[in-house]
């Protein structure tokens, strides 16, 4: 089985709410991916990190600094790395009030928090390893609580995606779990396409690294389901590069804006 998120083929691309719709709620909170399902959108993209006692959450940062308010709460503790801090220490922290004062309350969802959510919304998820350097063997654990909420169960395997900067890792989700849809964040050079074809479904890379002779070349090359590899493009939040990336042929758009990049499509 693989991912859903490309039954558009020869189509309009997916578009994928980075971080949820992060450009109207807190990134990566359930906010966010409330946003996301409130806008019309299904698919949201995450980054999943862990705590010092081994608990999955949803960050993208590897600091706490940049979207809590972690230096008020713990002043004594920089850096602030997430894998300094306990779950129940992240559990204290407002993550909505950077953002705007509408979010104070916001929470760091723990990623089973943040999968319940998902399934209340009838969402699917592109899922992103972060910083696997940091976090030895993040990508069996990430997977084994994949299988605890049924989301590797064969009938919900169309409505995930996981991802990450690193080859590595993407290549250990693929050995662990052949049927999982996979990619790779990065653009590989096309010479490189069919050794990666080995083992990710999808290679996704930055918008302004695109051209319609990249996105053909591709295409072209079947991955380990045997069907093309597909593409979705990061990170594009208007409407003209949202058109002429999709000119390109892409299968999926990620985007903070959503709405923004389905309004510049339907206008096609
Ligand atoms: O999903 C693509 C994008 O999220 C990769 O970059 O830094 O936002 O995780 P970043
Ligand atoms: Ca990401």
């Amino acid at each position: 089985p693989t991912s859903d998120a490309r039954a558009g083929e020869n189509g309009p691309p997916t578009v994928i709410a980075h971080r949820g719709a992060s450009a109207y709620a807190p990134e990566n909170t359930l906010a966010s991916v409330d946003k996301a399902a409130e806008l019309g959108f299904s698919w949201v993209e995450n980054d999943v990190q862990r705590t010092k006692d081994g608990v999955l959450i949803v960050l993208h940062d590897d600091g706490l600094e940049r979207t809590t308010d972690v230096e008020q709460v713990f002043p004594g503790r920089a850096p602030w790395k997430v894998k300094d801090f306990t779950a129940a220490e992240i559990a204290r922290l407002d993550a909505g009030s950077w953002f705007s004062p509408a979010y104070v309350g916001t929470r760091v969802p723990t990623l089973t928090e943040y999968m319940r959510r998902l399934e209340h919304n009838h969402e699917k998820l592109l899922l992103e390893i972060k910083n696997p350097e940091l976090y030895p063997g993040l990508e069996q654990q990430t997977l084994k609580l994949l299988a605890n909420v049924g989301w590797l169960d064969d009938r919900h395997l169309g409505r995930l995606i996981v991802q990450s900067f690193s080859a590595d890792s993407v290549r250990t989700v693929h050995e662990l779990k052949p049927a999982v849809t996979t990619a790779y964040l990065g653009r590989p050079a096309v010479s490189d396409l069919p050794r990666f074809a080995d083992f990710v479904d999808l290679v996704n890379p930055s918008y302004d690294s695109l051209s319609l002779g990249y996105v053909s070349a591709a295409h072209a090359i079947d991955g380990p389901h045997g069907r093309p590899l597909g593409l979705f493009a990061w990170t594009v939040n208007d409407a003209a590069t949202a058109r002429r990336v999709a000119g390109y042929g892409v299968d999926g758009i990620i985007s903070n804006k959503p709405d923004v990049v389905r309004a510049a499509l339907a206008s096609d």
